[in-house]
Formats: C-alpha cells, sequence, structure tokens
C-alpha cells in the first residue's frame, strides 16, 4: 500500500505532499489541481515503463507541465515520488544540458533514487542513480558495502526500467512490477462508436483495457472465475430486475441487458451512455485480479445522478481488494463513499495559482525528502 504521494512543480501542484489510506477520495473546485494529481499518478506508473518522457511531451513538453507560478526560478525540477512501508521512489526531471543534443526539450532524468521504509535517508538508500550509472546496496553483504551497476543508463532511461537484473536488484524488480501493476482508468469511451459497443473475439480477460473494447469477455470472466454474485447485486443494484448476458454466437462476445418489461435483451450498440459506463465500472471494478493501486478519473461522468449509490457501493466493494484513489466532482459519490467505507477526504484548493490540500498544516504534512541531484 502507498503511504504517501510527494509532487513538486507539476502544472498548479508547486509542491505537493499527500497521505494516503486505504481508499482515497479527491475532491474540489475547478481547475484545483484534480486531474493534474491523477495525471502526476500516471506519470509516476510511466516512469516505471520508460514512457514519461513521451508522455511529458504529448503535454506540450516539460517547460509546459512545470509549475508556471511565481517562485518558479531556477533549474527545470519537476519531481514525483511515493512511498510505502517498505518501499519509496523518487525521480527529478530537468532540462538537458544545452549543445549536447538537438532534443533540446526532451525532459532528462537528474536524479532518481528507492529506498527502504517510508522516508528517504541516507541509511536507508538502496539505489541512486549517478549519471549513467546506479549505485546498488549489497544486501547479501554485512558491511552493507555498495556496488556500482555497469548498466548504461541513457540520461532519458529509467533506472527502474533499465535494471532488470532479479540478481543484481532484486528489489528494484519488484518495486518496477508493483508501479507497473497500477491501474488508471479516466473517461472510458461510450458514445455510438464506442469499442466497448462492438462484438469482439472473446479470449479470458482478467483486467478490462482501457479503452474497454474488452467489456463483454471481461464480464464473462468475472461470471466464471471471479465473484459472479457481487456481478449480478451491482447490476440488480443499478437496475433493478436486470442481468448482463454475454452473447457468444461465432466466438464473437457481445454485452447484452435483460431488463424487466423487454421483450428482448438490449445490445451494448443499444444501451444507453450512462449504462454502458456502469457495467465498464463492474468489469472494471470486479476484476478478478486486482491491482495494487486503481486510480479513477472522474467516475460519474455521463452517469445518471440515480446511478452513484450503486456507484459508490461497487467502487466501495472494490477498495477491499485494492488500495484506490477515486477524483470526482460528484458529492454524492464522495458521500456514498463515506458512509460506506473508511475514506481518507483530499479536498483540493488553488490559492494563488498553486493547489493545496485543504486543513493540512505543515505538521500534517507527512515527512518527505527528495533525493538531491548529483
Ligand atoms: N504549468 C502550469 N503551471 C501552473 N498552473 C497550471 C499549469 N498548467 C495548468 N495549470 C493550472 O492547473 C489548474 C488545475 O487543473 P486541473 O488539474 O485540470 O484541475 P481540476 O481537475 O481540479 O479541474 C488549472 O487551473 C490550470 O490553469
Ligand atoms: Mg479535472
Amino acid at each position: 500500500m502507498l503511504d504517501t504521494v510527494a509532487v513538486e512543480n507539476y502544472r498548479s501542484l508547486r509542491r505537493l505532499v499527500v497521505p494516503l489510506h486505504r481508499c482515497n477520495v479527491v475532491t474540489g473546485p475547478n481547475g484545483s489541481g484534480k486531474s493534474s494529481l491523477y495525471r502526476a499518478l500516471r506519470l509516476l506508473a510511466d516512469s516505471a515503463r520508460n514512457g514519461a518522457v513521451n508522455a511529458l511531451a504529448r503535454e506540450g513538453g516539460l517547460s509546459s507541465t512545470m509549475w508556471a507560478g511565481a517562485g518558479g526560478r531556477g533549474p527545470a525540477s519537476l519531481k514525483l515520488g511515493f512511498a510505502g512501508e517498505d518501499f519509496g521512489y523518487a525521480v527529478d526531471f530537468g532540462m538537458p544540458v544545452p549543445g549536447r543534443t538537438v532534443f533540446n526539450l526532451d525532459p532528462e532524468i537528474k536524479a532518481e533514487a528507492v529506498w527502504a521504509g517510508p522516508v528517504l535517508r541516507p541509511s536507508a538508500l538502496l539505489a541512486e542513480r549517478l549519471g549513467p550509472a546506479v549505485r546498488l546496496r549489497d544486501i547479501d553483504d554485512d558491511s552493507a558495502g555498495w556496488r556500482t551497476s555497469p548498466a548504461g543508463l541513457r540520461p532519458f532511461d529509467s533506472m527502474l526500467s533499465e535494471i532488470a537484473d532479479p540478481q543484481a536488484a532484486p528489489e528494484l524488480l519488484a518495486l518496477r512490477e508493483r508501479v507497473r501493476s497500477w491501474r488508471f482508468y479516466d473517461h472510458v469511451r461510450t458514445d455510438a462508436d464506442a469499442p466497448a459497443r462492438r462484438p469482439q473475439i472473446g479470449t479470458r480477460t482478467p483486467v478490462l483495457s482501457h479503452d474497454g473494447a474488452d467489456l463483454a469477455a471481461a464480464l464473462q470472466t468475472i461470471a466464471e472465475i471471479g465473484d459472479a454474485a457481487a456481478m449480478a447485486e451491482a447490476v440488480d443494484d443499478a437496475f433493478p430486475g436486470s442481468r448482463v448476458e454475454i452473447d457468444c454466437t461465432d466466438a464473437r462476445f457481445e454485452v447484452t441487458l435483460r431488463q424487466p418489461g423487454m421483450l428482448r435483451a438490449l445490445t451494448a450498440a443499444e444501451l444507453s451512455d450512462g449504462t454502458l459506463r456502469y457495467l465498464l465500472w463492474v468489469a472494471a471494478l470486479l476484476t478478478p485480479r486486482p491491482a495494487e493501486l486503481t486510480v479513477l478519473n472522474e467516475p460519474e461522468a455521463s452517469l445518471h445522478p440515480d446511478l452513484l449509490p450503486a456507484l459508490a457501493a461497487l467502487i466501495a466493494r472494490s477498495s477491499q481488494n485494492s488500495q484506490l484513489v477515486v477524483v470526482t466532482h460528484a458529492a454524492a459519490l464522495a458521500d456514498g463513499l463515506r458512509d460506506r467505507c473508511d475514506v481518507n477526504s483530499i479536498e483540493l484548493a488553488k490559492v494563488l495559482g498553486e493547489t493545496s490540500i485543504v486543513g493540512q498544516g505543515l505538521l500534517d504534512e507527512p515527512p518527505w525528502h527528495w533525493p538531491a541531484r548529483n
């Protein structure tokens, strides 16, 4: 479980240290920084796949994603990190040295570290980046000596993704696999041409894809090897008397919904946006293979307000199997979650262009240290 997420200089998050519990709900007015926090978490996960540099480029490059407010002088430095009881990780992106490259807008990794326990201290350091090399603590050596890996890291490679030798760096590999397993769902399409509406060749699907194209297979997988009773209950909760049936004619799987009073089941192509969206959440949240961390951005989008209590129940149930961060605009969803589980409420506000956590004093902020640039 993650206990802390820290962000510095990313969009409106000039400096934010967020304490996390099992079930976390992020709220706040428009423009307060909710989506920025969601994207910061996704960038961290991208980092472990070596995708952060590309992800930053898609957002317009480091210069437009860096905090743009007053006091933003000094060398560009966008920092992201997290820590749990066992491990912590942080990365610091900056600009390349001019002249060495023509990719002058591509961010580089200037510092990166993995440590044991909740806070980075010199004695807790397990691995740190030293230019193109990685310094690793020798855990087999009682004198706790250090070794330098020969790997030639390029300035845009994360050490998490490059040091893949399980013998040399078992903790890095374990950490990488954990971060890669984090799951993000953000506005899955439900429009008329949405992939989720089209029949698809079905294969066992324990994890719904990001575009929802494998919805039918994912629901059928839950029916066969997952919590079929929870799925039936979640559907009945939202649409009383209804049940999902997967039509598997010709190996093409299609979602259908059998509703009271209807002569035939409605197919995915005929379902309303809201109904389809809810079924996507059923498939995502009742996954038979829960992730360590699941992050949802505005799950209420395009759902009828009547469905919010059922969605809250579904999300609350999934928090038994996965740590959750739910970013939401909908007070009814946040309240519904607070009624059903022990929620850590994170209310964001923007003050002088800078995102802060409402009610968080300096003393409430979890301790956090960034790795130094070498
Ligand atoms: N580079 C930047 N520096 C400072 N603020 C930024 C930067 N980029 C975007 N913002 C601001 O960040 C705010 C938060 O945006 P966002 O996270 O989308 O808010 P929310 O999801 O809460 O509506 C916006 O008001 C936007 O103006
Ligand atoms: Mg937003």
